[in-house]
């Protein structure tokens, strides 16, 4: 609606995991590379903690764009909120496992866990790696879901890893995994995501104009600081409020968005 009348080629604070926005602050590109470390180096698991809204999904989907496909074979569960048959049977579908039981009740965990174990087998001889995310993992409270968690960790070959398991949660998750102790000590790296400073959050907001075909400046000194402050410097905070702002000004007929427009929108999103 408002895209013409600001110069921009595409909405700019969309909330969606969109790879071509990213903007690696410090802590995102240091959260990306261990992660990316993790998985190039075969290690068991890792796991990244943030509140949300930092960018935990759009850091895991740039993880599988980057990761070649003629090598990578990997498995995104983003809604755990299964049974832990689901939960096998949705890593084995997706990994292509051969005869699994077609109904729920025929599962049996330990047949299943056999499949799974000669699927990352036949995965590692063809040379390939498997790789599985967990989204939201927080939300998993099940223990019966950890203990296979932990089990499919236990996957391995001459003492290299058959799966590389990369959990991501809100900081719960870190708590699940104190009751997990026999888990937690597997855990080769962990990583956490906290939300911008002021200056980290202005380049956020600059780099996603960019993105949308903007260079000029939109904001004024002054807003920018009175989106930190409404934001907590949260990106997908600052988005809500920068997408209003802009729907705002475009209302208003201004040339710039100033502290004002700022406050009134986030008192709108109840900031
Ligand atoms: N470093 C970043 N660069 C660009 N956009 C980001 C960044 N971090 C978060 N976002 C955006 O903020 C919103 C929320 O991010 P998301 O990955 O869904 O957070 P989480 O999974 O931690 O709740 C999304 O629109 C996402 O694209
Ligand atoms: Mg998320």
């Amino acid at each position: 609606m408002y895209k013409e009348y600001w110069d921009l080629t595409h909405k700019p604070f969309e909330n969606t995991p969109d790879p071509r926005f990213i903007y690696y602050s410090p802590q995102h590109e240091e959260v990306f590379s261990r992660l990316l470390y993790v998985i190039k180096e075969g290690k068991g698991a890792a796991m990244l903690t943030g509140v949300f809204g930092c960018g935990k999904t759009l850091i895991s989907r740039i993880l599988l764009k980057e990761l070649d496909s003629s090598i990578y074979k990997t498995v995104l569960i983003t809604n755990p909120y299964l049974t832990y048959e689901e939960f096998l049977m949705h890593i084995c579908y997706n990994l292509g496992c051969k005869d699994l039981p077609d109904t729920k009740s025929e599962v049996l965990v330990n047949v299943v866990l056999q499949r799974l174990n000669e699927a990352l087998i036949n995965n590692m001889r063809d040379g390939k790696r498997t790789v599985v995310i967990i989204d939201e993992a927080h939300v998993i409270k099940d223990r019966k879901v950890w203990e296979e968690i932990r089990l499919i960790l236990n996957f391995q070959l001459e003492d290299k890893f058959l799966i590389t398991l990369l959990l991501l949660g809100q900081p719960e998750l870190e708590e699940a995994m104190d009751i997990n102790k026999q888990f937690s000590q597997r855990i080769a790296i962990k990583g956490h995501l906290g939300s911008f400073d002021d200056d980290d959050a202005k380049k956020y907001i600059r780099h996603r104009l960019s993105v949308a075909g903007r260079d000029k400046d939109l904001f004024t000194e002054d807003a920018y600081k009175e989106i930190f402050k409404k934001s907590g410097g949260i990106p997908r905070r600052i988005n809500n409020i920068c997408d209003l702002a802009l729907l705002s000004g475009f209302g208003l007929k201004t040339s710039l968005i100033d502290k004002d427009i700022i406050k009134d929108v986030s008192n709108d999103l109840g900031n």
